[in-house]
């Protein structure tokens, strides 16, 4: 039966794409998108009702229908709405607010700098940097010199991201700019068990166990599971296709699959593909592959 916090929550849920179980996952941090100062603080205090732990700002996304609307990594165009947008959002709530963004519009006008010190002087907490500008999108190689130089200019925890998938990569990354810590993005699609493998290096210079093929079936159909139930089952087949394509290309190493998976055409079936891994030749072959 629904009660009132429910109904809110499944409301919530299906209006900003609310996912968050603060009971299962902490701390939880809500990324919020937008150009509007005003919008953008009530979107902030809504995510804190429903308890989030962060809110973090997202100034980085290069995609057009978002930058359209200056917001984004549009938003580093005009470091004054900067400046409106991070002082109306940290003044909203009682939350660690942070921010995620780029080094600046285009290599021309580079001004990771400029916003880094508005961002510190708005209060912001952290400061997640993606070592290219919006013109470069995901081309080419992440520049690091510029998240060094924020490092050293500012006294928040700076966070590097770019480009970064393995141990090495990390220990490097962190090295050479003096970064607090690194996001991973790209290398986590189809391997989440990397973040586990980079924290066991730099924490303990050890390396963490592969995941069993049993834990990452196991893994890899509850994420199918979630999709289906999260989506819905029409855009839930679809989202779990691209899923299932990143397993296959890197913890999975069974590229194969990924084109067997497509000819599944519901929800069940694309769960009973995963459980037949289990036990027939798909299963033979990733024991050949991982031998
Ligand atoms: C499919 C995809 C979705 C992404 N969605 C977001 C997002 O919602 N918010 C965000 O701040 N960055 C998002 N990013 C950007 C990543 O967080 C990260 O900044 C970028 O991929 C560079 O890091 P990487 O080289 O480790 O992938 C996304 C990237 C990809 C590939």
């Amino acid at each position: 039966m629904l009660n009132s916090d429910t109904r809110l929550w499944q409301s919530a849920k299906s209006r900003y794409r609310l996912a968050m179980d603060p009971e299962q996952q902490a701390p939880c941090s809500v990324q919020i998108a937008g150009s509007d100062p005003q919008m953008l603080a009530t979107a902030a205090k809504t995510a804190q009702d429903l308890g989030a732990d962060i809110i973090d700002i997202n100034m980085g996304c290069p995609a057009k229908k978002v930058c359209k609307k200056l917001a984004g990594s549009a938003l580093l165009k005009d470091e004054t709405l900067v400046a409106q947008i991070l002082d109306t959002v940290v003044n909203s709530v009682s939350l660690p607010v942070t921010l995620k963004t780029r080094t600046g519009w285009d290599t021309d006008n580079r001004n990771i700098h400029r916003i880094a010190r508005i961002a510190e002087d708005a209060g912001i907490q952290a400061l997640t940097i993606h070592g290219r500008t919006r013109a470069c999108r995901f081309q080419g190689q992440a520049e690091y010199d510029s998240i060094a130089k924020v490092v050293r200019q500012v006294a928040i925890p700076v966070i590097a991201n770019g480009d970064i998938n393995s141990p090495e990569s990390a220990k490097s990354v962190l090295s050479y700019t003096g970064a607090s810590a690194v996001m991973i993005g790209r290398a986590c699609l189809g391997n989440p068990w990397i973040i586990k493998q980079i924290n066991h290096q730099l924490i303990d210079g050890t390396e963490a166990q592969t995941a069993s093929k049993k834990e990452l079936l196991k893994t890899i159909k509850n994420h199918v599971r979630a999709l289906h139930s999260f989506y819905g089952d029409i855009r839930g087949l679809g989202i779990a296709r691209k899923h299932i394509s990143w397993y296959s290309k890197n913890a999975m190493a069974l590229p194969g699959f990924s084109r067997h998976f497509n000819t599944m055409d519901s929800t069940q079936s694309q769960v009973d593909a995963i459980d037949r891994l289990y036990e027939n030749q798909w299963l033979d072959h990733y024991e050949e592959i991982a031998a």
